[in-house]
């Protein structure tokens, strides 16, 4: 099956956040994630038939679902879980603000390496956590985790370590190793682990795997607590349905209990697009990566020819993490709007100066994005 990701809906006028944001200027929406493009045919065939049934009354997963996302884990990640171990959420970030209450207490320290998501840094702070940051080090052509700093960052109060693998912003989908050290680390320090997978169906890389941190071993799942959600993947993120995984009855026992009264139930439409996604959005999830592999190789290398901007290789995700500091500006995120392009802010992710790219969009619109930038950079006025 052909899918015309070269000619996504427009969005300009629509309920999109991302668009929205710019509306009436001509300013290329390049910020959140979220892709231009439309949900596969499978999922909007899916939404068709549970609309078309008509009542739209209190619901629960359908037996089915839960058997659709364990034969995709096994499928996908060769992961073997038990339909037992879900917990239905209404968004992974839900998620992460949930498992920052349901683990230590108030005044706790919670870990993590930036740059990273923002709901990284507020969910602990919601929860009267103290978040404690370690920076990723960029080496070379990829950014990776300071084992050392992480381990010297952990105190007596330490309690919960937030993974995102594949990472959000820089890329990384995390190898085997650096998957163990952390892991080791978790163990060594009694930490429970919260591994945002949310980006696990985006790596673009052939010669890599998504490792989910809890296929490890059994002591690191018993330790863990996996997020992972088909809204990236299937651009589904306005449907509201994410999950988590959790072996350990202890820890899921929390994650319950931290729930009661406050979250509601995920939606009975993104049940039935999430079902769908699994079970059957696999040729399109194929053909989306082919389409986001060329359009970050263009991203790269134009880039690489805008003197004072730099990235990485993308591993995962359709989000390029851009370092802009070298041209000095002061307000990095208006100079780009400016020249056409809205960017996310790299402050917003604990990294001033930097910028985060998505490229989740039409070639043709991504093209243009480039050239403003490129165009801009040139044109620049160099302090002297
Ligand atoms: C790492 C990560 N986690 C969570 C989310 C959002 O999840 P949800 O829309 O289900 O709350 C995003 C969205 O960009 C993300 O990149």
């Amino acid at each position: 099956m052909i899918f015309d990701f070269d000619h996504p809906p427009d969005r300009r006028g629509s309920d999109s956040v991302k668009w929205g944001k710019y509306a009436g200027r001509d300013v290329l929406p390049m910020w959140v994630a979220d892709m231009d493009f439309a949900a596969p045919p499978c999922v909007l065939d899916a939404l068709h038939q549970r609309v078309d049934h008509g009542v739209l009354g209190c619901g629960s997963p359908p037996m089915s679902l839960a058997g659709a996302i364990t034969e995709a884990l096994e499928r996908d990640h060769g992961w073997a879980i038990n339909p037992d171990w879900l917990v239905w959420l209404p968004g992974l970030v839900s998620g992460l603000n949930i498992v920052c209450r349901a683990i230590g207490e108030p005044g706790d320290q919670v870990l993590t390496a930036v740059p990273i998501y923002p709901p990284f840094l507020s969910a602990p702070r919601y929860s009267q956590r103290r978040v404690t940051t370690v920076d990723l080090r960029r080496a070379e052509s990829r950014w990776v985790w300071d084992f050392g700093r992480l381990d010297r960052a952990i105190t007596p109060g330490s309690r919960l370590l937030m993974l995102c693998n594949p990472h959000n912003p820089v890329g990384r989908a995390f190898s085997r190793d650096e998957l163990t050290s952390i892991a080791q680390i978790a163990e060594r320090h009694d930490l429970v682990i919260c591994s945002d997978e949310i980006h696990c169906g985006l790596v673009l890389d052939e010669e890599i795997r998504h490792i989910p941190i809890a296929m490890l071993g059994e002591a690191i799942a018993q330790r863990t607590i996996t997020l992972m959600a088909p809204s990236k993947t299937w651009n589904i993120p306005g449907l509201g349905c994410a999950f988590a995984v959790v072996s350990n009855p202890k820890l899921r026992r929390q994650v319950l209990d931290a729930m009661h009264g406050i979250v509601p139930h995920a939606n009975v439409l993104g049940y039935a697009a999430t079902e769908a996604a699994y079970r059957d959005g696999e040729g399109w999830r194929r053909k989306l990566i082919e389409y986001l592999r060329v359009n970050a190789d263009r991203v790269e290398q134009a880039i690489a020819g805008m003197p004072g901007l730099s990235t990485c290789r993308v591993e995962a995700t359709y989000l390029a993490w851009i370092d802009a500091r070298p041209l000095a500006l002061r307000d990095p995120v208006r100079f780009f709007e400016d020249a056409g392009v809205g960017l996310s802010n790299g402050a917003d992710f604990g990294s001033p100066g930097y910028l985060r790219l998505n490229f989740g969009c039409a070639r043709s619109l991504l093209d243009l994005a480039l050239q403003r930038m490129h165009d801009a950079v040139l044109a620049r006025d160099v302090p002297t």
